[in-house]
């Protein structure tokens, strides 16, 4: 089987309204050797050249300088050249305004052939995939190849040495987008209970009215992967028919908006944690199909109280405090421990004394935990202020809960008794006087 995949952290360069994007083309397979231990791939440079992404609206004039392609095309370059004819993917201009040197894009690309269609005709296909590091944008574009009709130059075409596909005049592999799946929102962090919408849509060059559009769901976690919504919907008239499977209570997707919009995005409501994981938004429509990923994380940020309100020493006798996490989730949770006596200027950290509880995993996937500390009255003297501070990913500061050493309070029940003591016996010795007088 021939399949090549580009991959690997590009280099991108803004040239006027053409995004160029470098990589490396890796193929795999070969012949090199080994069927075992792996497949084996080969890397080659190659270039991704969108043109014209967006109107030049905007742009400063010197930064309208269109790619120029290398002036002796050769046979060993692979230059994608890709258009976007009729289809207008919502925010693309992100791959304009990616900072090359602050946003990585990551882009693969394999070899693919259209459901009916035979491994080498022509014209041939490819498979794209660009991703903005740290969100932004993810594209699942399919390319395909354009064959110039201009056949009036008597010489052969220039072969791509490595594909045997014609290249342009200016030594590019000329390819349009017929189809792209993509997310705006790849990645998204959602609280426990909460609802949520996954992004994912598609844009098809030369839709066919009333076509089948058929739209999969599926989430992968931990190995295990599962379908939870499969429709096949197709426009009717001015209604939506579909067909409907649902594997999970509280999720639906727009079948309407799907035939019309090419809004493929599922919702999922009442949140649990085990709904966490890659989820993978399949569209098929007419010759292609394609995939997108939409990773969904789980939050609960966790409560956190002391098991005292007040602390008072009465005597020489240590203290136990305890600080409770309750219902966090993910599992990682740091906490830390200081004191501040009123004499000191920084707090000391007293995390080295305490001891933690095991996690304990609650029925709906939560964790909860407790940090325990034994205060020695000598060393927290009244005002001391003890603080526990933890720190979680849905925390953006570590939260602290705090308490201060009281005084210990004058024991008054005691020398009240005294004092009443006193008065009587004083009282007494009064009443005994007066009655010898
Ligand atoms: C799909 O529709 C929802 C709800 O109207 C909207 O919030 C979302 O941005 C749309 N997504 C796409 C990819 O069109």
């Amino acid at each position: 089987m021939f399949t090549i995949l580009v991959f690997l952290s590009l280099v991108c360069g803004l040239e006027g309204a053409d995004v160029v994007l470098s990589c490396s083309l890796i193929e795999e397979g070969g012949g090199m050797g080994g069927m075992m231990g792996g497949a084996m791939f080969k890397r080659t440079p190659s270039t991704l050249v969108f043109r014209d992404l967006v109107g030049n609206d905007g742009l400063s004039p010197e930064l309208v300088t269109p790619y120029n392609p290398p002036e002796t095309p050769n046979a060993d370059d692979l230059i994608f050249e890709l258009t976007l004819p009729s289809i207008q993917v919502p925010n693309a201009d992100l791959l304009l305004h990616a900072d090359c040197n602050e946003q990585e894009v990551v882009c693969e690309i394999s070899r693919y052939v259209p459901r009916g269609a035979e491994l080498d005709s022509l014209p041939a296909h490819f498979i794209g995939s660009v991703q903005l590091e740290g969100g932004g944008i993810s594209l699942t574009l399919v390319l395909q190849t354009l064959h110039s009709e201009t056949t009036q130059s008597d010489t052969q075409p220039l072969m791509q040495s490595k594909l045997n596909l014609p290249l342009s005049q200016s030594g590019t592999l000329r390819t349009e987008v017929v189809f792209v799946v993509f997310s705006r929102v790849p990645s998204i962090v959602a609280p426990i209970g909460g609802d949520v919408l996954l992004d994912c849509g598609f844009r098809q060059k030369n839709s066919v009215p009333g076509q089948d559009v058929a739209l999969e769901w599926r989430i992968q976690h931990k190995g295990n992967g599962r379908k939870i919504l499969d429709m096949k919907a197709r426009e009717t008239g001015a209604d939506v028919g579909q067909d409907l499977f649902v594997d999970r209570e509280g999720t639906s997707a727009e079948p309407d908006l799907l035939v019309r919009d090419g809004n493929a995005s599922l919702t999922l409501r009442r949140l649990k944690v085990t709904d966490e994981g890659t989820y993978i938004c399949t569209v098929g429509s007419g010759e292609f199909q394609t995939q997108q990923i939409v990773q969904l994380h789980i939050t609960q940020p966790p409560r956190i109280t002391l098991s005292e309100e007040k602390l008072t020493f009465q005597d020489t006798t240590p203290q136990k405090l305890s600080c409770h996490c309750h219902r966090y989730y993910p599992l990682d949770v740091q906490v830390e421990w200081f004191s501040q006596a009123p004499s000191e200027e920084e707090p000391v950290s007293l995390s080295k004394e305490s001891s933690l509880s095991s996690h304990r995993q609650h029925s709906d996937g939560t964790y909860s935990l407790s940090s325990h500390l034994t205060l020695q009255p000598d060393k927290n003297p009244p005002g001391t202020v003890i603080t526990c501070r933890v720190s979680h990913p849905t925390l953006e500061t570590p939260s602290d809960a705090t308490l201060t050493v009281d005084k210990p309070e004058p024991q008054t029940a005691f020398w009240t008794i005294v004092l009443m003591l006193a008065i009587s016996v004083v009282f007494l010795y009064q009443a005994f006087k007066g009655a010898e007088n």
